[in-house]
């Protein structure tokens, strides 16, 4: 049987804002193999030792997941010929034989912003190759999402229904822009991890600069 597919997400911030929980939340439970296995899937890397501690026992009840304070480079098992950086600034964009060639799978677990910061580039230290999935910013649950279409159902990019900048009813008058690339799910609506539309209306009036 084939090694499952590896998925890093190097956390970069110092707290673990609710827009992330829900996100890692959804790349743990999108990312569990089928069957039982102790083999972990989803690292979540440099966590500070208090975020560490603190780790919210959603998160943690679930099997695929390693969670450590250590930086992706010491993960046991990783090699570095076999690691793609998913990087917004990298020339090549992923496609599906990728899969073939690389089984670990990093990326930057960034609220994102807008205009983006390019704080992928905290992550070019470790030289993996690079691969970008597009031109447009996505979640990084929709980053995990994209990576797993492509190199594990062999889907190219171009072949993948996306949602651009989708407009969120957040109150009876009022919508707003998200400013990111989603996957758009078979009910016609960008897909977003569960509970992050209420979260988003919460959050609604505290504008978009700094949140995902
Ligand atoms: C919310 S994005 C952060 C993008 C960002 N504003 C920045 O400062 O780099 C989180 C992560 O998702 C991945 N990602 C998002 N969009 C991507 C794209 N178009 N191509 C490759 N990776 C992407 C990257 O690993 C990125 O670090």
């Amino acid at each position: 049987m084939a090694k499952p597919k590896q998925y890093v997400v190097e956390h970069l911030d110092k707290e673990l804002e609710n827009w992330s929980k829900l996100e890692y939340l959804c790349i743990a439970t999108e990312t569990a193999p089928s069957s039982a296995t102790a083999t972990p899937t989803f690292h979540l890397t440099s966590l500070p030792q208090e975020l560490y501690d603190s780790l919210p026992s959603e998160l943690t009840a679930h099997q695929n997941l390693h969670a450590t304070t250590d930086e992706v480079i010491k993960l046991t098992g990783l090699k570095a010929e076999e690691v793609v950086l998913l990087d917004p600034r990298a020339e090549e964009d992923m496609n599906p034989e990728d899969g073939e060639k690389f089984g670990w799978f990093v990326f930057g677990g960034i609220l994102g912003d807008d205009p983006p910061r390019d704080r992928t580039a905290e992550l070019r230290k470790y030289g993996f190759t690079g691969r970008r999935l597009g031109p447009v910013q996505m979640t990084t649950d929709t980053a995990v999402r994209v990576t797993r279409l492509v190199v594990e159902e062999k889907i190219p990019l171009d072949k993948i229904p996306f949602i651009d900048f989708p407009e969120l009813r957040v109150s009876k008058n009022e919508s707003t822009e998200m400013p990111f690339r989603y996957v758009k799910g078979d009910d016609g609506m960008p897909i977003m991890p569960e509970g992050m539309v209420d979260l988003i209306k919460e959050d609604s009036n505290k504008g978009f600069s700094d949140m995902m």
